[in-house]
């Protein structure tokens, strides 16, 4: 009798025990939904916070803009391009003269020009599209307009190229003197149009006029093209445009092919200090446009991202660990900058105000800003060596 009362007392408690344990097991359970749940909240506001900070610098950057002052009146004389090593810092001076105009009209004087590099034609067309950007509903649109060149060269070049087409300007009736087979022409690309055709142009450019072997083509496609593409098109695209540009020409007397290309958004600062890593960006560099060169080189040479969803470490407060949000990302200019070092190759950034030129070494020749914008977004420029 005793034992069985025993037996009876032992099997309530081991079911209470397991009810108990239960209990708590839920209750651990509800702890880390709780978490789970104030994690993703935590992630969710982050990313809106920075899609909001990243509209009103946008708006701020675009619609700031007034077009107001003296007409401005700029001659482009001789050679205009960063391609030739030794005119790449009279490149970024005399841009900077005129990408940051505010006045109401910008005459472009090429009397004396003799010659108008892919990267100065890309520059042109980027700022043609960010100043319609800017007076996208104003009245007071600035009038942008040039000289016929003198030169037969240049004219037969701009219309060539894709420029007249893109200024929509009636091409002057030169001979032309450049082969299509030269030439990967500008044009408007949008943000959704597939990038395989430009990329396929290009690369057969390589095939037909590089020194580049099969497998050097494929490096070059595969890491430099890709990334540039994927950078143009996701940090360089604001809310308000959607192009890019893509320009690539043969020079046969200099043994080179010149690719160009570019978007004309926010730039890689305000990308960054935008982006969810802005506080660990900004206790590295001061937020100014002074200091995009550094920008740029942060970019480069350290694992730092701006895209919405890279990853970032955060206290929590709950268990005050740290933990990532978001991806693995900032990788691409990393990669960009190893292959074209491996590949032997000479390349540039110029974003907003900064810039930044390696030799073919890999080493840096330049990395600095001037006070006003070199480019009115991004441009990446590289320079192959042609056969
Ligand atoms: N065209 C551009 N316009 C504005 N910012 C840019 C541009 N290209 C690069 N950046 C800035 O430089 C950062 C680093 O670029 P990078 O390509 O190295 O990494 P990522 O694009 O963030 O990630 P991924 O590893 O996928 O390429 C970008 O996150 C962005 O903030
Ligand atoms: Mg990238």
């Amino acid at each position: 009798m005793k034992k069985k009362s025993e037996n009876r007392k032992s099997k309530a408690k081991r079911h209470y025990e397991l009810l108990k344990r239960k209990e708590k097991r839920k209750a651990s359970l509800r702890r880390v939904r709780k978490f789970k749940r104030k994690r993703y909240l935590v992630i969710l506001n982050e990313i809106l916070r920075i899609e909001k900070d990243r509209r009103d610098l946008v708006r701020n950057i675009y619609k700031g803009r007034k077009f107001q002052g003296e007409n401005l009146e700029i001659d482009i004389d001789g050679s205009y391009g960063l391609e030739e090593k030794r005119s790449f810092l009279d490149f970024v001076t005399k841009s900077s003269e005129f990408i940051d105009f505010d006045s109401k009209e910008l005459y472009l004087n090429f009397d004396k020009t003799k010659r108008l590099w892919p990267s100065a034609i890309t520059l042109l067309c980027s700022l043609k599209q960010w100043v319609e950007i800017c007076t996208k509903n104003k009245v007071d649109k600035p009038l942008i307009s040039s000289s016929t060149p003198n030169e037969d060269d240049v004219a037969s070049y701009l219309n060539h190229c894709g420029f007249y087409d893109y200024v929509d300007r009636r091409s002057d009736f030169v001979e032309n003197k450049y082969s299509d087979s030269d030439t990967a022409k500008i044009r408007r690309e949008y943000a959704g149009d597939n990038p395989d055709e430009r990329e396929n142009e290009i690369i057969r450019m390589l095939e037909d006029f590089s020194v580049f072997n099969e497998d050097e083509i494929e490096i070059f496609g595969d890491r430099v093209l890709i990334e540039i593409f994927n950078n143009v098109m996701e940090h360089g695209i604001s809310h308000r445009d959607q192009g890019w540009w893509l320009l690539a020409q043969r020079h046969p007397e200099h043994k080179l092919i010149s690719i160009c290309i570019a978007d004309n958004g926010i730039g890689i600062r305000n990308s960054l200090m935008t982006g969810p890593q802005r506080r660990q960006v900004k206790r590295q560099i001061e937020n100014t446009s002074t200091k995009d060169g550094e920008f740029i080189k942060l970019a480069i040479e350290e694992k730092v991202s701006g895209a919405i969803r890279a990853s970032v470490k955060e206290r929590t407060g709950l268990i005050g660990s740290k933990y990532p949000l978001g991806a693995n990302r900032g990788n691409g200019l990393k990669r960009i900058r190893a292959a074209l070092w491996q590949l032997n190759t000479e390349w540039s950034i110029l974003s907003h105000n900064g810039y930044m030129h390696f030799n073919r070494k890999g080493d840096v020749v330049h990395c600095s800003a001037e006070p006003k914008r070199v480019f009115a977004g991004t441009m990446y420029h590289i320079n192959v060596e042609a056969r």
